[in-house]
């Protein structure tokens, strides 16, 4: 049976929110913690919408917080499926903040979540294949293949050998 396509856009999540006292350090700065939720919601709603199933969140790429987000600032989630392989999706959040008031941004962090498709009963689900559209979402689609294989073998759930793109990058046999 052919898998159907969709774009990167059609399952796009922007999500938008205010830092309160109640998110927020001594320092006045916000927890890493609660950044990191609202990226995990950002990108299990982008794979839902791709998917049309429930999911769950199988791995999160490293993130640094760079800069310091602060009490009052506005922060900007924009969370895109990049690649769908089996029953997994590759999802990529950006994160900006603005104060309000100053109107500067900053480019807080990025990071890439990996999530699985699941039937009512738990069974993982093939999910619809990704059709990119941009020049940056085929420069995504493209390296998914990488950051995949790299996950996998981090995760000890794949062989370096076994390893379409990486075998020739990291070993010199
Ligand atoms: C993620 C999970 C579904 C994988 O299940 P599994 O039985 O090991 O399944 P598989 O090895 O067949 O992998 C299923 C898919 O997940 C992907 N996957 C598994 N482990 C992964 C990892 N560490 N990183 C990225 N992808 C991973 C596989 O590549 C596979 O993708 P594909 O179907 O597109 O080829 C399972 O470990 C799980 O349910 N984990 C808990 C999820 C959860 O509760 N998350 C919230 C955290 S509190």
């Amino acid at each position: 049976m052919k898998r159907i396509n969709k774009t990167p856009k059609e399952s796009e999540v922007v999500k938008t929110e205010l830092v309160l006292p109640n998110d927020t350090n001594s320092l006045d700065n916000l927890f890493g913690g609660r950044l990191l939720e609202w990226m995990d919601v950002s990108a299990a709603i982008a794979a839902q919408r791709h998917s049309n199933c429930v999911v769950v969140t199988a791995s999160v790429d490293n993130v640094s917080f760079v800069e310091p987000i602060k009490q009052g600032d506005v922060v900007t989630l924009k969370a895109r499926v990049t690649r769908a392989f089996n029953s997994s999706m590759e999802v990529y959040i950006e994160v900006t903040a603005e104060n309000p008031r100053t109107k500067q941004h900053i480019g807080s962090n990025s990071a890439f979540y990996t999530l699985v498709a699941m039937d009512n009963e738990g069974h993982k689900v093939i999910v619809p294949e990704i059709k990119p559209e941009t020049k940056e979402e085929r420069k995504f689609f493209k390296t998914a293949l990488q950051r995949r294989e790299l996950r996998l073998v981090m995760a000890g759930k794949m062989r370096l050998k076994e390893s379409l793109s990486l075998k020739d990058v990291l070993t010199d046999e």
